[in-house]
């Protein structure tokens, strides 16, 4: 176990089988008979977050479909707490234009204030998609994120500072296989 890790909050093991349930909610919601009944979506991970837990829930959604990244940042550096404002940025020049009369799936790793989600939601929404439904790996267990309206939830997790699988702190620990807590001398240092 890596000398920064605290405590594992989620195995490897519970996300992957979380991904795969999640992607059959997906799948019965966006199939011929489910509310959406697009069949086709655009997936619209946001980065880098999301990108360990979008690679592995993509491969569980068989259909045909567009991704098109999106970074957003409201964490600077080491901060461990939200500065409150998002700054939004397509990673390829033709991304938003792509989301005109598109069913958009956003994917985010872990839902906090929810000044991310909503930002982005009413992005996606300015560029003409035909709907927008939300995604996250995790939410933590405070009011902002609970009353937040998200589609997907794959755990709700304590009001914990996370790493791992997709999630950073000042860019590092995202490869780390399961979502952990660090010592208090890894967040400071
Ligand atoms: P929100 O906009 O406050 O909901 O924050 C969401 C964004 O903040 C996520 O996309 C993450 O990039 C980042 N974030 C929030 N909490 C954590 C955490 O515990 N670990 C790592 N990143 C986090
Ligand atoms: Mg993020």
């Amino acid at each position: 176990m890596h000398a920064d890790i605290e405590q594992i909050l989620i195995s490897r093991a519970d996300l992957q089988r979380r991904v795969v349930s999640l992607a059959e909610e997906i799948q019965a919601d966006y199939g011929p008979s489910g509310p959406e009944g697009a069949g086709e979506i655009t997936l619209v991970p946001i980065m880098t977050g999301s990108l360990i837990f979008v690679a592995d829930l993509i491969r569980h959604l068989p259909w045909r479909m567009q991704v098109h990244l999106i970074s957003a940042s409201s964490y600077g550096g080491k901060a461990t707490v939200s500065s409150g404002e998002v700054r939004i940025e397509a990673r390829e020049p033709a991304a938003a234009e792509a989301l005109a009369d598109r069913h958009v799936l956003l994917v985010d790793d872990v839902l906090d204030s929810g000044s991310t989600l909503r930002r982005l939601t009413d992005w996606v929404l300015q560029r003409g998609a035909a709907s927008v439904r939300t995604c996250v790996l995790l939410r933590k267990q405070i009011p902002s994120a609970m009353a937040f309206p998200v589609h997907y939830v794959g755990f709700d997790i304590p009001d914990a500072f996370v790493v791992g699988y997709g999630l950073d702190y000042d860019g590092y620990y995202r490869n780390l296989p399961e979502v952990v807590t660090l010592k208090h001398e890894a967040l400071c240092s």
